[in-house]
C-alpha cells in the first residue's frame, strides 16, 4: 500500500473530538491501536516484529544484526495534533519496504523499521522519551518517575502495556545494531513551500528544551478577597508569558512558547493556589539556557511582587544537532539534489545523531502549519517522499 493510503487507513484512529485533530499519547487507546496496526502491516510484509524494553517497536526485514539500516519515526501526537507528524515517517517506511520488495530487492545488510515511543512528550512531558531511553540520554529513574497529568507514572503505564519498568533504560546492545538511521518527516514550517520542492534533506536541528515554572500563592475567594490582600500566582504567571515573548523577540532567531498553563484548582470564582507554566525555548547555539535564566529572573521578580514563590525545573534539553555530513551528501546525490533544510523541531533522528550517523528527509507541507489539525501534505508529495525514502534505503542497504 502507498504511504498516502496507509495514512488514510489510520485516519480515524485517536481523533480528539474536543480539541480537533488527533490526541495519540504513549500507551493510550489511540496510540495502542496504531501500534497494533503497525504490527499487523509489518507482519503482512513479512517483517519480524519485536518491542524493545523501552517501548520502541522494531520490524526487521531479515535477521536482526549489526550495521543495520534503520528507518522510522513515531505514532504519538501532540494534544490535538495533525495526521502527519510521526505517522508519515512510519507509513513511508512501510511503503518503502513494499516498493523494494516489489522490485525483488533484498537488503545486503540488516534492515529495520522502528517506531519510537512518546516522541512528543505529550503524556509524560519529555520529548523523544523512547529514543532518549534507548541511548541513555535520560536517566532511567527519572523516566520511570515521570507523571502524566492524571498522576500515572511512566513506570506504571509501561507496566500496564506489558513492559518491565525495571528494564527501562539505555540499551547498548540494540543501539549497537544501528549502522545508520534515516527518518522521513513532514516539514513543519514554510521551508519547502518557499523552495518549491516536494522533499528536502535535513541539515540541522536547533537546541531546545522544556522548563516548568511552578508559581505558588494563596488559594482564596474571588469575591471576598480584596485586591491588596491577594497572593495570586496567576499574576506572575501572566507576567512571565509576556516576558517570554519580549525576551525571545530580542534574542536572535529565538523561539519561546508558553503552550500550557495550569491553574490549580481552576475555578472561575477561585483565586488559584498554584499555577504551573511550561516554557518551550529554542535558540540556535548555546544561548537557550541564558534566555531561560533571564525569563526565570523576571518570573522571580514578578512572583515576589505578588507575595508568591516560583520554582523553575528543567524537564529536558537538547543541544544543536548537525546531521551526518556523509549521509547528507549521499542523500543529496541519490535523490537528485533536493534542497537542505534546517529545522526548529526536535526528532528522534536528532537524539540518535549523537550516537550513530543519522539523517532526515522532509516532505512539503503546503500549509506551513504543524502541531495542529491544519498540518498537511498532498498525497502526491507523500508518495513521492516514500519513493525517495525507498531509493535512499536501497542505496544504504546495498
Ligand atoms: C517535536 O515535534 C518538537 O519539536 O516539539
Ligand atoms: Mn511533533
Ligand atoms: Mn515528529
Amino acid at each position: 500500500m502507498t504511504a498516502s493510503s496507509l495514512l488514510e487507513e489510520i485516519s480515524d484512529v485517536g481523533r480528539d473530538p474536543k480539541r480537533g485533530g488527533y490526541s495519540r499519547h504513549a500507551f493510550d487507546a489511540g496510540e495502542t491501536e496504531l501500534r497494533a496496526w503497525f504490527v499487523e502491516r509489518a507482519g503482512r510484509l513479512g517483517l519480524g516484529v519485536e518491542t524493545d524494553r523501552n517501548g520502541n517497536i522494531w520490524a526487521w526485514w531479515g535477521t536482526p544484526g549489526p550495521d543495520a539500516v534503520v528507518t522510522g519515526s513515531h505514532l504519538d501526537s501532540v494534544p490535538g495534533g495533525g495526521a502527519f507528524d510521526g505517522p508519515l515517517g512510519v507509513a513511508s517506511a512501510l511503503d518503502a519496504v513494499e516498493i523494494l520488495q516489489a522490485k525483488g530487492f533484498r537488503p545486503a545488510k540488516p534492515f529495520a523499521v522502528a517506531v519510537f515511543a512518546e516522541e512528543e512528550g505529550g503524556r509524560f512531558g519529555v520529548p523523544c522519551l523512547g529514543s532518549r531511553l534507548l541511548t541513555g540520554t535520560i536517566d532511567a529513574d527519572k523516566a520511570r518517575n515521570l507523571r502524566d497529568p492524571d498522576g500515572v507514572t511512566f513506570a506504571e503505564a509501561a507496566a500496564k502495556s506489558g513492559l518491565d519498568p525495571a528494564r527501562v533504560g539505555r540499551d547498548s546492545e540494540r543501539l549497537g545494531l544501528i549502522g545508520r538511521f534515516l527518518e522521513l518527516h513532514v516539514e513543519q514550517g514554510r521551508g519547502l513551500i518557499d523552495l518549491g520542492s516536494p522533499i528536502a534533506v535535513g541539515n540541522t536541528v536547533i537546541a531546545h528544551g522544556r522548563w516548568r515554572f511552578s508559581f505558588e500563592g494563596q488559594g482564596n475567594h474571588a469575591g471576598a478577597t480584596l485586591i491588596g490582600d491577594r497572593r495570586d500566582p496567576m499574576i506572575p504567571a501572566a507576567e512571565t508569558v509576556l516576558a517570554v515573548r519580549k525576551l525571545a523577540r530580542t534574542t536572535a532567531d529565538a523561539r519561546a512558547t508558553v503552550g500550557r498553563l495550569v491553574p490549580v484548582p481552576g475555578g472561575t470564582n477561585v483565586i488559584a493556589s498554584t499555577v504551573d507554566l511550561w516554557l518551550d525555548a529554542r535558540v540556535p547555539g548555546t544561548d537557550t539556557p541564558e534566555l531561560v535564566a533571564e525569563i526565570a529572573k523576571l518570573a522571580e521578580e514578578a512572583a515576589g511582587q505578588e507575595g508568591c514563590r516560583v520554582e523553575v525545573t528543567r524537564e529536558s534539553y537538547s543541544d544543536d544537532v548537525i546531521f551526518d555530513d556523509a549521509l547528507r551528501r549521499d542523500l543529496g546525490t541519490w535523490l537528485g539534489g533536493p534542497p537542505e533544510l534546517p529545522t526548529g523541531a526536535g526528532h528522534d533522528a536528532a537524539i540518535l545523531a549523537g550516537f550513530v550517523p543519522s539523517g532526515m528527509l522532509y516532505v512539503r507541507n503546503p500549509t506551513g502549519i504543524s502541531h495542529s489539525p491544519e498540518e498537511f501534505s498532498e498525497a502526491e508529495d507523500v508518495d513521492h517522499g516514500a519513493r525517495a525514502l525507498a531509493d535512499a534505503l536501497e542505496k544504504l542497504s546495498t
